[in-house]
């Protein structure tokens, strides 16, 4: 069988790091076989990508060059990683996807959706996560927190209306594909933020194998 496909998405400050190592530990205490990876990035050569995309040295890059990179870099992490992955029977566990191309690029940007569309089709050629939990959490909390960071990456740097329009547009598409989202709400203190990533993972484990035993 196909492994499970999970993302992780969030805006800035939403907490990803500490709620991916969670749901990795879920996952693993469930006895699942899990790799964690992430994009941009997830191969050298996407990392090498992930480099240019979020230096800040290239403030101002032609909107449809980062998006060609960001389908660049996914080319490679499907080919080498996740296809691979999924097809041994392994899940895969992964900071950000394609949604985030849609939240940063499509509405952060003001690329046209169906640019993005087409090279989804092209790329991803109908593999689509199984199941993404979206950390929501209000701009200015998630700005506040990510304050203290040194050194903000080009993405880090964009303005709070940006922000405001990746964190608009995620919701837009959990509320379109409400089978394979799950929107946590990241604003609450992070003990609390992981009871609730805890509880829709058991449910979600629990379906998983009831579809298996029937
Ligand atoms: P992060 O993984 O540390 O959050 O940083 C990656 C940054 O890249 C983040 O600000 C969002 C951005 N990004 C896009 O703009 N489009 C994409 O498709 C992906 C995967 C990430």
């Amino acid at each position: 069988m196909r492994g499970r496909f999970i993302t992780l998405e969030g805006g800035e400050g939403a907490g990803k790091t500490t709620c991916l190592q969670r749901v990795q530990a879920r996952l693993a205490a469930a006895g699942v076989r899990c790799l964690v990876t992430r994009e941009p990035g997830g191969t050298p050569l996407g990392e090498r990508i992930r480099g240019l995309l979020l230096d800040p040295a290239w403030h101002g890059m032609a909107p449809d060059c980062e998006l060609l990179l960001m389908f660049a870099a996914r080319a490679e992490h499907l080919d080498k990683v996740i296809r691979p992955a999924l097809a041994r029977g392994d899940w895969v566990l992964c900071d950000r996807f394609t949604d985030a191309t849609y939240a940063y690029q499509g509405a952060g940007r003001g690329l046209p959706l169906e640019h993005i569309a087409t090279l989804e089709t092209l790329v991803q050629a109908g593999l689509q996560p199984d199941l993404t939990l979206l950390l929501d959490v209000p701009v200015a909390t998630g700005l506040a927190r990510a304050q203290g960071r040194s050194d903000p990456d080009r993405f880090e740097q964009e303005d709070r209306a940006f922000q405001e329009r990746v964190r608009a547009a995620y919701l837009e598409r959990a509320a379109a594909c409400p089978d394979r989202f799950r929107v946590i709400d990241a604003g609450q203190p992070l003990p609390q933020v992981c009871t609730e990533l805890d509880r829709v993972l058991d449910a979600y484990l629990a379906a998983q194998s009831r579809a298996l035993e029937s």
